[in-house]
């Protein structure tokens, strides 16, 4: 099937009271090993890669090595751009043929952060392609975007309600006590505050900082109104670890196929575990 856009992936996860899986990927090889679990649980699955990512691994091979997956694809697949710090990263996305963007000008004060988030969105909607923003401050490192424990800020409900009628976002990302990256102690969601944004702003939102929170946590974050669990850390740590492992299994060999085979496996554990996790198995 071809790319599916966030809006349509998440509207029907908003009917179903589950959340879709988004696996941030580091390296091509990654997307069809990912895509094959997703199709072997029958979930819908969302694709995410920073503009980092991007330029490693080359935005025209995305386009087309992810298009292609896609449209092999027997469940919904959508490409996502992770963590845009600008109008051009949206623009570059857009063009590469990505079914959704995310524009992340939580850094800049509400009335910046609205303007910057409803150009991008202008541009995306007439073009078919959703739009992620966030509110609020998530603490922690992902890539190039580092928030320390002092800037991180929990998303207000009454100005989540404002940025989303005034930006016309399809998904809001928000802070509610998950972080980028590993957690120093386990973290505790605040979940009076999610299902306060969900009643007001009434728009799927997205937990980011999802590896490492308990289960129990995040389901319970999902019955609030959760809509899209990012996952970076633990996929990139499931890869860096299985290739260890692997090639202390197998210290004479040189071919990365034997190599790289257990890697695949392990992030793929990793993405099945996430699936299940958010109850999107068996709705594609
Ligand atoms: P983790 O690295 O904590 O899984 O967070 C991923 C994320 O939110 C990507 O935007």
């Amino acid at each position: 099937m071809p790319l599916v856009t966030l809006k349509e992936v998440l509207a029907q996860a908003e009917a179903g009271g589950y959340a879709v899986p988004a696996i941030n990927v580091h390296s091509l090889e990654v997307m069809p090993a990912v895509l094959q679990v997703a199709a072997e649980e029958r979930s819908p699955i969302i694709l995410q890669f920073t503009e980092g990512t991007l330029k490693f691994c080359g935005y025209d091979n995305v386009r087309v090595f992810a298009g292609h997956l896609a449209r092999v694809s027997p469940v919904p697949v959508v490409l996502h751009q992770d963590h845009g710090a600008s109008y051009e990263v949206a623009v570059r996305a857009i063009q590469a043929g990505f079914s959704s963007v995310m524009i992340d000008a939580s850094r800049l004060p509400l009335e910046e952060n609205i303007a910057a988030t409803r150009k991008v969105v202008e541009l995306a909607h007439a073009c078919g392609v959703s739009v992620e923003a966030e509110l609020g401050r998530v603490a922690g490192q992902e890539e190039e975007i580092s928030v320390s424990e002092a800037e991180a800020a929990l998303t207000d409900p009454a100005e989540a309600a404002r940025f989303v009628a005034e930006t016309g976002v399809d998904a809001l990302a928000v802070a509610v006590g998950t972080a980028h990256g590993f957690y120093r102690w386990e973290p505790k969601l605040a979940h009076d505050r999610i299902a306060a944004i969900r009643d007001a702003a009434r728009v799927p939102l997205v937990l980011h900082g999802g590896s490492g929170v308990p289960d129990e946590e995040v389901q319970r974050a999902i019955r609030h109104g959760i809509r899209k669990v990012n996952v970076s850390t633990e996929a990139k740590w499931a890869w860096a670890q299985g290739l260890r492992q692997s090639l202390a299994d197998q210290p004479e060999e040189y071919d990365p196929r034997p190599i790289l085979k257990p890697v695949m496996r392990a992030v793929q554990d990793v993405v099945r575990a996430k699936i299940r996790m958010v109850g999107s198995g068996g709705k594609a």
